[in-house]
């Protein structure tokens, strides 16, 4: 049965700026993220770096405005000068992180060029696990100084004479968790961050950086690990990192489709923490949130390569449920913008990621889509919008509404709706009414959707999940009316040349 939604917008009841590092993306040493997915010199696809064409054209779709690099777990064992210089001289190591053969030919000045292509900025992470604070600021140095010093002339030694001037660093990796390699005690962990913090931005002030807040909302010292490090780092850092997976371990679809009250729960106790901590500080600096780990990921946990090169690891299959969790956690990060200002999807390539690669194919995963839509409208402004629909209820969080919304506007008058429909078995009937600021259609109207929340595209099968175009909706008298199918994002979008 159809049920009744009213979902009303006003161009002045605006939440904040739409940060464009939000549609940020992950790379990490791991299985085949880099080896075998971006990075692969014996491909028929491979370019003068090495680098996939094919894989950078899908990239290019996902437009990353910022990636992430070169770890997660493993950044917290790596040398970075195994990664520079000439590559026959770069030494071959057992990767501790994920049991694999490290082989170095990928490092920080090839991951540079490949941000340059790809238009997207470069976020370092630094080892805070078996490096020192000497390393962590020979590496800025190494990056982002003229030449005229030590490291900076290595940099240009190895051919690069112009700074690459790296602007967000990420001091460590998931420092509170035991499985990180030299996982710390939090003072410790923060006491460690400020120092480097502090030689880090003698060596360039302009640089952000990102202390590790805890590794998820599940942990024993969450949140006061993230208290606790704000407190002795607030001055020296600009944004807390937060990480989480989600999953349906339970085949519990109901609940699974609600995932954004938690994703929500999980924002508003870290930006109160924030709060907190500014307010006890009696501080006026501000520290905003990088979500610079998400994604869906319990499928696959196959995480040890058996110390071989590119083994397959974290190669997980994803499905229409999965996309729909992908859409409301970005309808999260719009709701959200005023104080989460990074979000990294976790990760771009073959890991945990949107595109999943062979010897010479590509395959878009169900996830490569709402991602690929919210990249391409959301901008601007992001509107408090008010959802009126029916709840159902879930096992895990209660009676939710049926719709999960967010909205956005800038100042040209583009603007777009981004509506996930929950109910597994029927479609809404939604009103869309502005209050001011209506279009006078919408010419862009997206959807993903389907009628069986596991379905998954393959290579042998690549279009079961995709982004359909539907045709415009007419606006009139400042309202229009749309149909969503159960288990469907959609995206409304109006181009403002109306
Ligand atoms: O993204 C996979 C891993 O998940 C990362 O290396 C780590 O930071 C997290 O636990």
């Amino acid at each position: 049965m159809p049920f009744q939604a009213r979902i009303y917008m006003d161009a002045n009841r605006k939440l904040g700026e739409i940060s464009p590092l939000l549609f940020g993306g992950f790379a990490e040493h791991l299985g085949r993220c880099i080896y075998g997915g971006i990075y692969d010199p014996a491909s028929p696809h491979a370019d003068e770096n090495g680098f996939r064409t094919d894989v950078m054209q899908a990239l290019r779709e996902l437009n990353f405005s910022i990636i992430r690099y070169p770890g997660g777990n493993f950044v917290s064992g790596y040398n970075w000068r195994d990664g520079v210089g000439p590559r026959d001289q770069r030494p071959r190591r057992r990767e501790l992180a994920w049991q694999s053969i490290e082989t170095n030919q990928f490092g920080t000045n090839e991951f540079i060029q490949f941000c340059r292509k790809l238009g997207a900025e470069p976020m370092m992470g630094l080892n805070f696990g078996t490096g020192s604070i000497q390393d962590a600021a020979d590496l800025v140095e190494y990056c982002n100084a003229p030449v005229g010093t030590k490291y900076a002339d290595l940099r240009a030694s190895h051919g690069f004479r112009e700074p690459h001037n790296v602007r967000y660093w990420c001091l460590g990796n998931e420092m509170d968790g035991h499985w990180q390699i030299g996982h710390l005690e939090a003072e410790d962990y923060a006491k460690k961050a400020r120092e480097a913090a502090k030689m880090m931005k003698w060596h360039d002030s302009n640089i952000k950086l990102v202390l590790c807040g805890s590794s998820g909302p599940g942990m024993p010292t969450y949140p006061d690990w993230d208290r606790i490090t704000l407190e002795i780092c607030w001055e020296q850092v600009d944004y807390l990192s937060m990480h989480y997976y989600a999953g349906n371990p339970h085949n519990d679809t109901a609940s699974y489709l609600a995932m954004a009250v938690q994703f929500e729960n999980h924002v508003d106790t870290l930006a109160a923490v924030l709060r907190y901590v500014k307010a006890k500080l009696r501080s006026k600096h501000d520290v905003f949130l990088s979500w610079d780990e998400w994604n869906v990921w319990y499928k696959n946990h196959v995480s040890q390569g058996g110390w071989t090169e590119a083994p397959h690891l974290l190669e997980e299959i994803y499905n229409l449920e999965d996309a729909l969790v992908v859409a409301q956690w970005m309808n999260v990060f719009l709701r959200k913008c005023s104080v989460v200002k990074i979000a990294c999807l976790a990760q771009i390539v073959n890991v945990i990621a949107p595109i999943l690669t062979t010897a010479d194919k590509i395959l878009k995963q169900s996830t490569f889509y709402p991602f690929m839509l919210f990249r391409r409208f959301a901008g601007g402004s992001s509107l408090d919008v008010l959802v009126q629909c029916p709840k159902y209820e879930t096992k895990q969080f209660g009676d939710v509404p049926l719709l999960d919304v967010s909205a956005c506007l800038d100042e040209s008058g583009r603007q777009a709706v981004f509506a996930v429909n929950r109910s597994q078995t029927d479609p809404a009937v939604v009103e869309l009414v502005w209050q001011s600021g209506a279009p006078s259609v919408l010419d862009e109207v997206h959807q993903v959707a389907g009628t069986d929340p596991k379905a998954a595209n393959s290579f042998e099968q690549p279009n079961v999940v995709t982004a359909q175009k539907l045709p415009p909706v007419p606006v009139s008298d400042a309202r229009a009316v749309v149909e969503l199918p159960p288990l469907s994002f959609t995206v409304m979008a109006a181009s403002g040349s109306g």
